[in-house]
């Protein structure tokens, strides 16, 4: 990593928002039925009603958009040619409006909007990132797109927005947070910057993460995992993410699993693969020590720091009422072997696999689905 880039601007909590959109012509919100149907959405329409802004609000988005919505999000731009968007919601919602802002840019339907990202969910980090994941339903891939041209130009980081949020929901994307965090902390391209970025998410969700879950209203414990997610989106913009998120897309497309629940489910086998826990330790075990010390759960041996940094994600995702491995998921040992070759090629050519510490073949990727898939290591599909 030869440059760092913290994210445009970072609005915390809502005071300022409205100087946003002062001679803003017409705004283009873009969030999810949930938002709309329960009024959430009236943080953002309240406040354009206020200074007399116009605005339209496109609320089809569903979990992992797919190039459909995409594609009828850029035909409703097309109508009304805004100056201003609004991703508002969870990652979903951010990134489908991220993608409707960069195809309509590239057809010059619009052009040089204000781009104003606010999330309700804490776990993605899209309001800071250059990312949008956008699934192809009928091939069941999720294509991350990288651009900088996707990074918005305001994020608003505000936890009021997320107190509704539901535990498990909470947890899912608590889990995506930590994810984040960890693989930019063992990516190839990680650096001094990233890292303080990456080292203070996972202290910020160690101390947030389980409180949120239990107290839903705790404001202290939201507005931490908030920004705990908005640093370790910095985070992984900068110095990449690893093969967990390149498994954990093709999981998710496959199998309809939530992005952060595919990737709590498979972070412990992947950092076992990583660090080399089970065969021969690897350079990265070094780094994944480092990681256990950050939490207190390191020990004299760099093997033994590692299995602990694992043991204490299980023990995570236990408290969480995660699954501990696929197959709790309720997915049939069939299934998953019908599908296990074409995972693990999409795996391999996910662009986040780039910059895992330890390069894995398409045989190695399938050992740590079967893995993952059992909970236990040696067992074949
Ligand atoms: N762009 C990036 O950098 C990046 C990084 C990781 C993941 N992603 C992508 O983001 C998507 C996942 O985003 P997500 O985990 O935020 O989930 P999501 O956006 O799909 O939302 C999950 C659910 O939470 C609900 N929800 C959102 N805010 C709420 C609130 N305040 N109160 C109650 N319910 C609320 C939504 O209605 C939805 O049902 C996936 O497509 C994933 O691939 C993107
Ligand atoms: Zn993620």
């Amino acid at each position: 990593m030869s440059v760092f880039s913290g994210g445009k601007k970072i609005i915390i909590r809502g005071e300022e928002i409205e100087k946003e959109f002062e001679n803003r012509k017409h705004v283009f919100i873009v969030c999810d039925p949930f938002l709309a149907e329960t009024g959430k959405i009236k943080y953002i329409t309240g406040k354009l009603d206020n200074i007399g802004v116009s605005y339209t609000v496109f609320s089809g988005i569903t979990p992992d958009p797919s190039i459909e919505i995409v594609a009828e999000g850029i035909a409703a731009l097309a109508d009304v040619k805004p100056d201003t968007l609004v991703g508002f919601g969870g990652g979903s919602a951010i990134d489908a409006c991220k993608a409707m802002m960069f195809f309509a840019e590239k057809e010059n339907i619009v052009e040089n909007c204000k781009f104003i990202a606010i999330p309700t969910t804490s776990g993605t980090g899209s309001e800071v990132t250059d990312f949008s994941v956008i699934s192809n339903t009928k091939k069941a891939v999720k294509y991350p797109l990288i651009d900088p041209n996707l990074l918005p130009d305001v994020a608003v980081l505000d936890a009021e927005l997320t107190l509704t949020v539901p535990k498990e929901t909470t947890a899912i994307t608590g889990m995506d947070v930590l994810t984040h965090a960890i693989e930019a902390i063992v990516s190839t391209d990680a650096g001094d910057f990233s890292d303080a970025m990456a080292e203070k998410a996972i202290k910020l969700v160690r101390s947030n993460l389980l409180v949120a879950y239990k107290e839903p209203e705790n404001f202290s414990a939201r507005q931490g995992m908030h920004n705990a997610s908005c640093m370790a989106g910095i985070a992984f913009n900068n110095a990449g993410l690893g093969l967990n998120h390149g498994m954990a897309h093709a999981l998710g497309a496959h199998f309809h699993i939530p992005h952060g629940k595919a990737n709590a489910v498979l972070l412990p086998y992947v950092i076992g693969f990583n660090a080399g826990c089970f065969d021969n330790l690897t350079g990265s075990a070094k780094t994944y020590a480092r990681i256990a010390r950050l939490i207190h759960v390191d020990s004299g041996s760099i093997r033994q720091s590692s299995l602990n940094l694992i043991r204490s994600i299980k023990s995570f995702n236990h408290l969480l009422e995660m699954p501990s491995n696929i197959r709790e998921m309720g997915i049939a040992k069939d299934d998953f072997r019908d599908a296990l070759d074409s995972m693990a090629e999409a795996a391999y050519a996910d662009s986040c696999t780039k910059t895992n510490p330890r390069k894995a073949s398409v045989d190695e990727i399938k050992k740590v689905y079967a893995h993952a898939y059992f909970g236990a290591i040696g067992r074949s599909l």
